[in-house]
C-alpha cells in the first residue's frame, strides 16, 4: 500500500501538536512541585478545627484525623498539598458574641493544641523561626472574630501567652469596637462604624505584644483605619480582589495599595462564591486571574495564600481539597510567574511580614502595656458583671464569717487601713 506523502505529513504533525502541549504541560507540574518540594507552602487560614467540634464535639481520640474524609482537610491531604505551616482558625460563631464566645475560644484552641501535639507529623510553633526550622507541618494558631477576647486587652494577651499570632478584628458581626464588613447578617452593635477609640488601643496593643493583625471580614473603614494606625504589616488571611468580584469580603484596589505601602500581605481565599459571584464555572482560572490582579495593583510580593478550606461549602474545580494547591501554582507558572514570586506566594512573603511583626514587638516597650478599658456604656450586657463601684457587705448571720467572707472583708477593710 503506497502513503500519500501529504498524509503522512499530516499525521506526523498531528501526533506532534498532540504531544507537545502535553509534554509541556507535564513539565509544568513537575516545575511547580519542585518549587513546592523545595518551599512549602504556609497557609493563612483553615477552618477543619471548627468541623472537629461539629462533627466530633472535639473528641479526636475517636477519629484518625490522618484519613478523615468528611473534610477537606486531613493530614495526608496536607502532605501531598506540600502545606508546611498552617494557621488553624479558632473560630467560633458570632452567635457566642456576650455569650459564651471566650470559653468556646479556649476550647478550641485546647483542641488544636491537643492535636497538633498528638500526632507526629504536626508541631505546634509560635515564631517566625519556629516555621522556617520546622520539618513537619507547623501548627499555628489565629482568632477570626474580636468577640473573642469580649472587649477586654487582658483577654487579648492571654491568647498571645497561649500561642495566638494573630486576630482578625471582626467575623461576620460587628463587635462594640470594630466593624464588619457584612450587613445584615448580625444585629450586634449596629452604629459602630471602622475602629473604635478602644478597637484603636486593641490595635495598638497587638502590635506591642507581636500578634498579627487579620483585616479579612473587616469594613472598608475598619481596614482603613487599622493600615493608618498600625506599626506592623498586617494581613489579610483569606481574602481576594474586589475588582474582580464584588463581594464585600474582598479588598479593593486603594485598599491593596495602603497594604503594598505597609508591607503587608493579602493571602488570596479559595472560597467559590467569594472568587466567582455567582457566576457557574469556578476553576484554577477564575482564582488565577485575581492572582494576576492583585500583582498588577500590588505587586507579587503582597501576596499569599489562606484557601479557608473546612470554612465553607464551596472550592473551584480542581481545588476541592488541601491536597490540590500545586495545579494552582502550575497554572501561575502557565500565566508567566517566576519562582521568585512564587516563593514569596508560598512562604517568603509571609514570613518577612511575621519577622516584622515580631520586630516591632522586639522594640516596643514591655512597660507601655495597654490598660484601657471599654467604656462600660459600649458594652453593657446583662453576662457582663460591673465591678466599678461594688459594695460588699459582709454578712455576719453565721457568726464567724467563711473564708469567702474574709475575702470580701478584706477588699472592703484594706482601703480604710491604707488611708
Ligand atoms: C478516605 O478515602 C481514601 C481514598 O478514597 C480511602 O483510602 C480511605 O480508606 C478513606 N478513609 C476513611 C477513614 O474513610
Ligand atoms: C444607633 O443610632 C441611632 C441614631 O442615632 C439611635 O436612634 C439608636 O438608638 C442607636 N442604636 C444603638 C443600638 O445604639
Ligand atoms: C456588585 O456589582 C453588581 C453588578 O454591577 C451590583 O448590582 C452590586 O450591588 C455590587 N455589589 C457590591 C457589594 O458592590
Ligand atoms: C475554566 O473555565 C473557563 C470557562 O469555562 C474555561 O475557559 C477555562 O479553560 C477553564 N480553566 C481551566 C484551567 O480548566
Ligand atoms: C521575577 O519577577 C520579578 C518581578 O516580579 C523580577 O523582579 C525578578 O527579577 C524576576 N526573577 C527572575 C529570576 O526572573
Ligand atoms: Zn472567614
Amino acid at each position: 500500500m503506497k502513503q500519500n506523502p501529504t498524509k503522512l505529513l499530516l499525521l506526523m504533525l498531528m501526533f506532534l501538536f498532540d504531544t507537545v502541549p502535553f509534554i509541556c504541560e507535564k513539565s509544568m507540574r513537575e516545575r511547580a512541585i519542585n518549587l513546592m518540594e523545595d518551599t512549602r507552602l504556609i497557609d493563612g487560614h483553615n477552618d477543619f478545627v471548627l468541623r472537629l467540634r461539629m462533627f466530633y464535639q472535639n473528641r479526636i481520640s475517636k477519629v484518625n484525623l490522618r484519613e478523615i474524609n468528611k473534610t477537606h482537610t486531613n493530614l495526608l491531604k496536607l502532605k501531598a498539598g506540600y502545606v508546611g505551616a498552617q494557621f488553624w482558625s479558632v473560630y467560633v460563631l458570632c452567635s457566642a458574641q456576650n455569650k459564651d464566645a471566650v470559653r468556646l475560644t479556649l476550647e478550641q484552641i485546647d483542641v488544636v493544641k491537643r492535636m497538633c501535639n498528638s500526632y507526629e507529623e504536626l508541631e505546634l510553633v509560635t515564631t517566625s523561626q519556629g516555621i522556617s526550622d520546622s520539618r513537619k507541618i507547623a501548627c499555628l494558631i489565629g482568632i477570626e472574630g474580636g468577640h473573642s477576647i469580649d472587649s477586654s486587652l487582658a483577654a487579648l494577651r492571654m491568647y498571645y501567652d497561649l500561642g495566638v499570632r494573630y486576630m482578625t478584628l471582626t467575623h461576620s458581626c460587628n463587635t462594640p469596637w470594630s466593624e464588619s464588613s457584612s450587613k445584615g447578617i448580625h444585629n450586634f452593635y449596629p452604629n459602630v462604624t471602622g475602629l473604635t477609640e478602644f478597637g484603636q488601643e486593641v490595635v495598638k496593643e497587638m502590635n506591642r505584644l507581636g500578634m498579627l493583625i487579620d483585616l479579612s471580614h473587616t469594613s472598608y473603614s475598619t481596614a482603613k483605619t487599622a493600615l493608618r494606625i498600625s506599626k506592623a504589616p498586617v494581613i489579610f488571611s483569606h481574602s481576594s480582589a474586589f475588582s474582580v468580584c464584588n463581594h464585600s469580603r474582598n479588598v479593593p484596589d486603594d485598599i491593596l495599595q495602603k497594604l503594598k505601602k505597609n508591607k503587608g500581605i493579602i493571602m488570596v481565599t479559595f472560597n467559590a462564591d467569594v472568587l466567582a459571584c455567582g457566576r457557574k464555572v469556578v476553576n484554577v482560572s477564575t482564582l488565577a486571574d485575581h492572582f494576576d490582579h492583585i500583582k498588577r495593583i500590588a505587586g507579587s510580593e503582597s501576596i499569599g495564600i489562606g484557601g479557608d478550606y473546612d470554612g465553607v461549602e464551596r472550592f473551584p474545580e480542581g481545588l476541592e481539597d488541601v491536597s490540590k494547591y500545586p495545579s494552582l501554582i502550575e497554572e501561575l507558572l502557565r500565566r508567566g510567574w517566576n519562582e521568585t514570586e512564587l516563593k514569596g506566594v508560598l512562604k517568603e512573603n509571609f514570613l518577612r511580614v511575621f519577622r516584622e511583626v515580631e520586630n516591632v514587638r522586639k522594640i516596643s516597650r514591655a512597660m507601655d502595656v495597654g490598660e484601657s478599658e471599654i467604656p462600660h456604656e459600649e458594652v453593657q450586657n446583662s453576662c457582663r458583671l460591673d465591678l466599678h463601684n461594688i459594695q460588699i457587705q459582709p454578712d455576719r448571720s453565721f457568726g464567724f464569717p467563711s473564708m469567702a467572707q474574709s475575702f470580701s472583708l478584706t477588699i472592703v477593710f484594706v482601703p480604710y487601713l491604707i488611708l
